[in-house]
């Protein structure tokens, strides 16, 4: 039996996000430059994307580039920059053919203005689309999310917009750049490191965590069955007891 034929459709996650990691030491491996480890990993997020929309997964975030990422030397930051740029022109054919609405998540400013403009036409393009969204964190970090999320809060009691007492999670979820994605149903780190790195940490509250590895520019279809299928194996609780949620 294949692994695909393993997987239960009625329980997926509804939301997907992946750390994709080890694309320097891919290339260190290899004796090649870690610009070819980034290009690399464009191979594997558009297997990931294409898989995911082909299992119905709703909602997939990939952490592209982190608020710590620009202190990396500029030519690795331009060439991660450039390759973003590439794919997005390049894959605007594979997001429309598979209904992918495309969206963002960070500090969209920061990026430099080329990345911008290609980012916006794809997210005008594909706004109507509705298979799955497609997350990419860019310029991303979960503290400044918080800390933006807080001032708006912050500047709408000030001006009487909103209450004290009206601040609940769901008002802190509509002030965070997700406020339209449902919780992280399951969270996948690759390259064998164990860290979350400032990424979604009010959304991960119940997400599953899954370890592997493998380093992303070598995460292939099957293993991302393997998470999938080591998630529908687990028991979510919520903080329950296993007999309440029988
Ligand atoms: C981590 O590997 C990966 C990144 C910082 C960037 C991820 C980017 C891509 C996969 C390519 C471009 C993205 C899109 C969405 C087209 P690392 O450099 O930290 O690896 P290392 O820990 O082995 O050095």
């Amino acid at each position: 039996m294949n692994l695909i034929d393993t997987i239960n459709k009625d329980n997926l996650p509804k939301h997907l996000a992946i750390i994709m990691d080890g694309n320097g030491r891919w290339a260190k491996q290899k004796g090649l430059l870690r610009a070819l480890g980034h290009e690399s990993g464009t191979k594997a997020v558009r297997e990931t994307v294409e898989t995911c929309a082909k299992l119905g997964i709703e909602n997939l975030t990939l952490y592209a580039f982190s608020t710590e990422n620009w202190n990396r030397p500029k030519l690795e930051v331009d060439t991660l920059m450039k390759l973003l740029i590439k794919s997005l022109k390049n894959e605007l054919k594979t997001l429309m053919n598979n209904n992918i609405k495309l969206i963002t998540i960070g500090n969209f400013e920061k990026l430099p203005s080329s990345a911008q403009k290609e980012l916006s036409q794809v997210i005008s393009q594909t706004k109507d689309n509705d298979r799955m969204t497609l997350t990419l964190a860019l310029s991303y970090g979960s503290r400044e999310e918080i800390v933006s999320a807080i001032k708006e809060i912050s500047s709408k009691v000030k001006n009487n917009i909103i209450s004290i007492d009206a601040i609940d999670e769901s008002i802190i979820n509509q002030h965070l750049y997700t406020q339209n994605l449902p919780d992280v149903d399951l969270l996948i780190r690759t390259s064998g490191e164990h860290r979350i790195s400032n990424f979604l940490l009010w959304q991960i509250a119940y997400a599953e965590l899954y370890f592997t590895d493998v380093l992303w520019p070598d995460f292939r279809e099957k293993d991302l069955y393997e998470a999938i299928i080591s998630y529908q194996k687990r028991e979510r609780r919520f903080g329950k007891t296993s007999e309440q949620i029988k």
